[in-house]
């Protein structure tokens, strides 16, 4: 990612809406999911915009193979630890953590297969626990903010799922997110052609208040129900436990 869009991630980190509904989003998908005082790993955590909300719920270790973002999230969220790695060969014991939250890194360049990363999550996380990611959605987009963060793929709700299952965990949500967003996305995609431009410059209030509301509004509907597409999509695993292995065997 080019060097400018951490420090835009820390400065807009509380006030672009986005941030502030995705937090909400991953809170109501996977919060339930996390264990009162239990430890948690934010993979590709950046400067921790999106996972250090965890830490509500116990210890949160965050990950970046980038030195300035963790720098930027030492001074943003004192309280979490930090591991400056790789998510394709992490250095943690299988079962390390009760789950591991992943937003918007395996659609990175670096990221050479992103069932190699995946299958790492999933062996760091305890049988039983979760793996929960979130990624850009619409696989034909490409928006002048994706050269800025240097995002090399993204995801149909089926891919995203599927990598999921490839790592060997039990797909318990998937569902788009935000698709209210995709037609205005298409569109400026069009007329940005070529061009390279972070969408954190600009619109923090989200015009003035009305794509938060949106936001809101299709949470409430993901709370029972599930979308097939959407400018983010996300997928849930659960890591299996030896009794689902014997499940799954027993014919
Ligand atoms: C778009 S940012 C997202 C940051 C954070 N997850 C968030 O939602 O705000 C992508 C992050 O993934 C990190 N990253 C990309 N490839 C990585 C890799 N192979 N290993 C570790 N971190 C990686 C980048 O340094 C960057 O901080």
């Amino acid at each position: 990612m080019e060097r400018d869009e951490y420090r835009r991630m820390a400065a807009v980190e509380e006030s672009h809406w986005w941030y502030g509904t995705t937090r909400e989003l991953l809170r109501s998908l996977v919060g339930d999911r996390l264990p009162a005082g239990g430890r948690f790993l934010d993979a590709g955590a950046g400067t921790g915009a999106t996972g250090a909300w965890m830490a509500d719920h116990g210890s949160v270790v965050a990950l970046d193979f980038e030195p300035l973002a963790l720098e930027l999230l030492r001074e943003q969220h004192p309280g979490i630890g930090m591991a400056a790695a790789d998510v394709q060969r992490l250095p943690f014991a299988d079962g390390a953590f009760d789950a591991a939250l992943c937003v918007t890194v395996l659609c990175h360049r670096s990221i050479a297969d992103p069932v190699v990363a995946v299958r790492e999550l999933a062996r760091v996380v305890r049988p039983g626990g979760v793996v929960a990611l979130l990624e850009p959605g619409v696989r034909a987009l490409r928006r002048a903010h994706d050269r800025v963060t240097h995002t090399g793929r993204r995801f149909s709700r089926r891919d995203l799922a599927g990598l999921v299952a490839q790592a060997g965990c039990e797909v318990v949500r998937s569902s788009g997110a935000y698709s209210f967003l995709v037609p205005p996305a298409a569109v400026k995609a069009v007329l940005e052609r070529g061009r390279t431009s972070s969408d954190l410059d600009r619109a923090e209030s989200g015009l003035g208040g009305i794509l938060p509301r949106l936001a809101r509004i299709e949470q409430r509907w993901l709370r029972a129900h599930s979308l097939p597409f959407g400018l983010s999509v996300v997928a849930i695993g659960r890591v299996p436990t030896t009794e689902m292995c014997a499940e799954t065997l027993t014919p």
